[in-house]
């Protein structure tokens, strides 16, 4: 009884110790050092007997034990792209000889256009699918301003009319609307494979075919080594993007997703018909369409996932497991371009 009462108080003293501690953590959380300590959660190994099944239409024979680091693979086979782990050649040559158009979607509406977008289609031109054939879609309210970029040869740019709506986290709202309708559209008739990107970032190296498939969705950077429970999902059991803590596989990221023609229309279709549900109950998910979109790759698994070198925020720090960053976030200043 004694041994019990002590391991009892023994406990509590372990939490009284471990609470203040966890919240300076996530006080101090803002510190890269600090920060740096979540590398040390293990992100978990890709089962041996599921890499030799790792391959898709493009990337061939993947080598996934090239990068025992990190999670090579998800739980229901699908790769997930570190550099390393694929022969870009290989894609390249595969594009090719498949003969695609891939389409690449961006939003620049209000103070996103002067302040990103010339970077974005720029940056795209040097490093984006190069040597395929590509057509961007730019989306925005003043068609007028969308600045001169010089395109090389089967590259095209269409820019396309949308209205603007007067809160930012409706024109975040209705970009899923809006990319449904281009998809069914003009778009969707010249493009085999799509992705729809946020335009405050830019290229810094290449971003080829080793990203396509039927369905792509991207790490978030900020969390890919959080425990589950403690992702940013959406928890209000009310909202249609609603993850329970036994739900969810990753945390992805809105700023990229892709796929084909008929995946994109079915994933947003679902993330605009529920961001509807939602408001006519009077609600708005967490992360609004990152929450919905979240919920559809539970239901819906990605069949490639990109690690975060595909597209990476500088803020975080160095971390020696990013080795060749494809996208890099600019730093937010929510301020300047939400008002
Ligand atoms: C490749 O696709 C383009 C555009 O869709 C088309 O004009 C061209 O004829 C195709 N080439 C071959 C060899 O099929
Ligand atoms: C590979 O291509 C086939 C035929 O086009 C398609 O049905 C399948 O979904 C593709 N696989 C992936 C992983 O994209």
């Amino acid at each position: 009884m004694a041994i019990k009462e002590r391991l009892r108080a023994r406990k509590r003293l372990f939490w009284r110790l471990m609470l203040p501690a966890g919240l300076i953590g996530l006080f101090l959380y803002g510190l890269p050092v600090v920060r740096y300590l979540e590398t040390f959660i293990p992100m978990g190994v890709c089962p041996s007997a599921i890499m030799p099944l790792l391959k898709d239409n493009f990337t061939g024979v993947l080598r996934p034990w090239a990068r025992p680091e990190v999670l090579t693979c998800t739980s229901w086979g699908a790769p997930i792209i570190w550099d390393g782990t694929f022969d870009p050649d290989v894609a390249q040559q595969e594009a090719r000889r498949q003969n695609l158009t891939i389409g690449l979607t961006v939003f620049a509406i209000g103070r996103y256009l002067e302040k990103y977008l010339a970077r974005f289609l720029e940056s795209a031109e040097q490093h984006f699918m190069v040597g395929q054939r590509v057509v961007y879609y730019v989306f925005t309210e003043r068609p007028e301003a969308v600045p001169h970029v010089t395109l090389g040869t089967d590259r095209w740019l269409r820019v396309e009319h949308v209205t603007r709506e007067p809160r930012w986290q409706d024109v975040s709202m209705a970009r899923m609307r809006t990319l449904h309708e281009a998809l069914g559209g003009r778009l969707g008739r010249e493009a085999h494979f799509v992705f729809c990107m946020d335009v405050d970032q830019h290229f810094s190296s290449a971003f080829g075919p080793e990203t396509l498939a039927d369905l792509v969705a991207q790490l978030h950077a900020w969390h890919y080594h959080w425990p589950r429970w403690f992702l940013p999902y959406e928890r209000d059991t009310r909202s249609e993007a609603a993850l329970s803590s036994e739900q969810g596989d990753f945390y992805y990221h809105a700023a990229v997703f892709g796929g084909s023609v008929a995946a994109l229309r079915g994933l947003t279709a679902h993330c605009a018909r529920s961001q509807l549900r939602d408001r006519a109950r009077g609600l708005e998910a967490r992360w609004h369409d990152e929450s919905h979109l979240n919920k559809f790759f539970w239901l819906h698994k990605p069949a490639k996932v990109l690690s975060p070198e595909f597209c990476w925020a500088p803020a975080i720090g160095w971390r020696s497991e990013i080795r060749h960053p494809r996208l890099l976030w600019a730093p937010k200043e929510y301020k300047v371009v939400r008002n």
